[in-house]
């Protein structure tokens, strides 16, 4: 039988949050145990094609999604964390990939071209080598480790898409070596921000983060966008419009669901209340996750320890599978 390697990962450009959570991370700590391999790479290197300007922003949040990863039940025991930067097979690789794919068809590519759109400040007219290739390197990060399953969020898809295709060409031009990975998305599917903007994100100021205080949680609760026609406390609201509404969907419970839409539409319950409740169950969603995550705060050489165990072994795995592409690639010189 086939083995089902698990392969995913997040640039470190921010601590981790219930977007995160619910679009990937859930997933990925339910099928670390569903699966013969897993491994999960803090992508440091892709990080820095959006942010070569700002290499300090990028290594002070390593550890900091690590900790993430540790603190919502990724087990070091059956996933292994890695850098990415710290695997230099994926770097050759990217380059030996780079012949399989047009410059057109990363133009092309959706998410690509998205974040292009959202980056004009950082890239003026002109795009740079590095980030239009991103989606070469990350096609090398899946496939330096025979990956068939990568859980990420929906906006990845189109990479991993791209990913299946340089493996279809490799295998055509140079043999049947690589395995072409399936996406695994969230039901969820993405989380809208506290503004109700359709995503909610570390640039979008919108976010709660997965380790937000319970004082952070409450000021962003507060803050969030309810039906605007809504003034006075006894005013009829409308939860379809409300981001608290949306996110007790989320968080509360089916009967506290709907007594809140109730009373809202009654203008029996005004938007305080319903939002001190929301606070309140976010706060008790996120309590045990803060808990280990202020121990592995308190443990830093305990991180180091999972991050270099972890990176040794990604590299062991992704030199047996670089043996195999260069085998392929007729780049094996001198080998017995
Ligand atoms: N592109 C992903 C992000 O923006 C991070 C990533 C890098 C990744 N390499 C990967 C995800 C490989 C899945 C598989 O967060």
């Amino acid at each position: 039988m086939e083995k089902k390697i698990m392969l995913t990962g997040d640039r470190p450009t921010g601590r981790l949050h219930i977007g995160h959570y619910f679009g990937s991370l859930q997933n990925r700590v339910k099928m670390q145990n569903e699966v013969d391999e897993c491994y999960i790479l803090v992508a440091d290197v892709q990080a820095l094609t959006d942010n070569f300007n700002n290499p300090e922003k990028v290594r002070k949040n390593v550890r900091e999604v690590v900790m993430d990863y540790l603190s919502v039940g990724i087990d070091p025991e059956k996933a292994t964390i890695y850098i990415q930067s710290m695997i230099p097979e994926v770097a050759e690789l990217t380059v030996f990939y780079s012949n399989l794919v047009t410059i057109a068809r990363l133009e092309r590519n959706p998410t690509v071209k998205t974040e292009i759109a959202q980056k004009k400040e950082l890239f003026g007219e002109s795009v740079t080598y590095g980030f239009l290739g991103y989606p070469v390197s990350q096609a090398a990060d899946i496939t330096a480790f025979d990956a068939t399953i990568v859980p990420v969020g929906e906006d990845q898809s189109p990479l991993i898409e791209q990913c299946r295709e340089i493996v279809r060409k490799f295998n055509s031009i140079y043999g049947d070596v690589l395995r072409e990975p399936e996406v695994y998305l969230s039901e969820t599917k993405r989380i809208k921000g506290l503004d109700g903007n359709e995503k909610m994100g570390k640039s979008l100021g919108n976010a709660i983060y997965l380790s937000d205080s319970e004082e952070e949680i409450n000021k962003k609760v507060m803050s969030a966008v309810t039906d605007p026609s809504r003034i006075k406390k006894d005013d009829k609201g409308n939860p379809d419009i409300c981001m608290v509404a949306y996110y007790h969907n989320l968080f509360s419970t089916k009967e506290e669901c709907e007594k809140v839409c109730a009373e809202c539409k009654a203008g029996t319950r005004g938007c305080v209340a319903c939002k001190k409740q929301l606070a309140k169950n976010i706060s008790d969603f996120l309590e045990p996750m803060r808990e280990k995550r202020a121990y592995y705060e308190a443990h830093p050489e305990i991180v180091d320890e999972i991050i270099i165990k972890g990176t040794e072994k990604a590299r062991e795995k992704a030199k047996e599978v670089m043996a195999k592409v260069k085998k392929a690639m007729k780049l094996d010189y001198f080998e017995k």
